[in-house]
């Protein structure tokens, strides 16, 4: 292969020795993770595992100890304005859609750097990033067409990318997804997978939160297993489902229906979205945009 047509995979995301306490709680204990540009890599773990707070606390919106750098450029000291300048974006757990502005006001809103509501309206009257920033963004995704379309006309699907898009705008390099699929069928669930490969391969680093094995495990280049807040398996998607730590964490639940184990080795070769976590398929939440 020619030079210019290869990608050269860099470290983009590397965290050291990440930790975060909520009072008596170690919700993350010595977190190494790297991402590198074009690979997808999967943070899973139980519930309360502390997969949401590693998110908080990469993108800046927890304190905690450690180091965390972006292609070599430590930002542990930084706001989360200027870890989204550098060029790290993250999506919300259950983050919505604002149903009444359309796909493209909803990028446009969502890289203001501050007072996410208050800029509603200065979307509205025409103050907003380049055009072509978004249209780069819906591109990646694939809904270009889909611009002017407002969410409630989008299938369930293509909203999730919508939330996956208003990361993505303005030299995203690094996103972090914290179970955007949540909600999607099978069959929508296997596009969506498609559709972050096809994102990945563009160069973007995706560390990617979700309880749906058979997408994670099919998606994902390599995985880490947070559990009590520390990393207790990493490594390739077929290694990580033999691994007797990770099923013993998943078994030590007490929200886990034993079921849920085999699910755990079933998903690698088929079968529908299993939420891990509560061993029941996942339901669509309506919850606002906080998480807890
Ligand atoms: N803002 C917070 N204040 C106090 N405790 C928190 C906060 N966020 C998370 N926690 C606690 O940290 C642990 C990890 O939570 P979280 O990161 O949300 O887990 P996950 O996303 O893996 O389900 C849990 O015990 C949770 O209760
Ligand atoms: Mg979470």
């Amino acid at each position: 292969m020619s030079e210019s047509t290869v990608l050269e995979r860099t470290t983009l995301l590397q965290t050291g020795g990440l930790s975060v306490r909520y009072g008596g709680v170690s919700a993350n204990t010595d977190v190494d993770i790297t991402v590198g540009s074009g690979e997808i890599v999967g943070l899973i773990g139980p519930n309360g595992a502390g997969k949401t707070t590693f998110v908080d606390a990469v993108t800046g919106f927890t304190k905690a100890t450690g180091t965390v750098s972006l292609a070599g450029e430590r930002l542990e000291k930084a706001s989360p304005h200027r870890r989204r300048r550098a060029g790290m974006a993250r999506t919300w757990q259950a983050g919505e859609l604002f149903t009444d502005l359309t796909v493209s006001q909803n990028l446009a809103v969502a890289v203001q750097p501050v007072g996410l509501r208050a800029m509603v309206s200065d979307v509205l009257n025409g103050s907003r990033p380049p055009a072509e920033t978004i249209d780069h963004a819906l591109d990646l995704v694939g809904l270009r067409d889909a611009a002017d379309q407002r969410p409630g006309e989008l299938t369930l699907g293509q909203q999730k990318l919508v939330g996956v898009a208003r990361a993505l705008v303005g030299g995203t390099r690094l996103v972090l997804l914290d179970e955007p699929a949540a909600g999607l069928d099978t069959h929508e669930s296997r596009d969506f997978g498609a559709e972050l490969r096809r994102i990945a391969a563009t160069g973007i680093g995706i560390l990617l939160i979700d309880h749906d094995m058979s997408l994670v495990l099919d998606v994902c280049d390599r995985l880490y297993v947070l559990d009590f807040g520390k990393v207790i398996a990493s490594g390739t998607p077929a290694a990580i489902q033999d691994d007797p730590a990770v099923i013993s964490a998943y078994l030590g639940s007490p929200e886990v229906d034993p079921d849920a184990v085999a699910e755990l080795d079933a998903a690698g070769s088929s079968g529908g979205p299993t939420d891990l976590a509560t061993g029941t398929e996942p339901t669509t939440t309506a919850a606002p945009e906080e998480n807890r």
